[in-house]
């Protein structure tokens, strides 16, 4: 089991993935238009995890975005197929990216905001920032100055 960032002929499969509780009211074909038109989208970097050729889960990453500061990242949309789900995928790719992004893109805090009950972020080390839906991870060169990155 891998990470990579995804290929574009990958997008449409990792939209479908948060189809059940992103798409609102829309239809299948609606809700993949408007990812694929998503300039939010555009604006990150999508990672898979993968194994034997096949995505078990995704998420999107941001840099310089969002009032994102210098060495920050903010990950979002992270999402497992249905049929995938509760077998620890998410855990990993979120894992896996978390040291992608402090090891080799000297990264020292990454934020996110949680649509979910954030037990599943703070299992995997997260903190919530108090009253701000917003949570974050740091390492030790990390002076947290309390400013909150934009909903991403
Ligand atoms: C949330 C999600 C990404 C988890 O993916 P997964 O591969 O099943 O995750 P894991 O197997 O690593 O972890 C499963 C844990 O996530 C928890 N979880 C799943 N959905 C949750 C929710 N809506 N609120 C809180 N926790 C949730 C499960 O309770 C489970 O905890 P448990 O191990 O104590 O039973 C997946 O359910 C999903 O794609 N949901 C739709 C998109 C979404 O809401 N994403 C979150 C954006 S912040």
């Amino acid at each position: 089991m891998y990470v990579r960032e995804a290929q574009a002929q990958e997008l449409d499969a990792i939209y479908a993935m948060g189809c059940d509780v992103w798409s609102d009211d829309l239809s299948y074909e609606e809700y993949l238009n408007v990812c694929r038109n998503s300039e939010k989208y555009q604006a990150g970097i999508w990672y898979v995890l993968v194994e034997n050729d096949q995505i078990l889960s995704s998420l999107i990453v941001y840099h310089d975005i969002f009032g994102l500061k210098d060495d920050c990242f903010g990950i979002g949309s992270v999402a497992t197929p249905n049929s995938l789900r509760g077998r620890g995928y998410a855990t990993t790719l979120v894992n896996l990216v978390k040291d992608e992004l402090f090891f080799y893109h000297n990264g020292k805090a990454i934020f996110l905001h949680s649509d979910i009950d954030n037990k599943f972020y703070s299992r995997l080390g997260f903190v919530e920032i108090k009253g701000t839906g917003c949570m974050y991870i740091s390492n030790r060169h990390f002076g947290f100055d309390g400013s909150v990155p934009a909903y991403f």
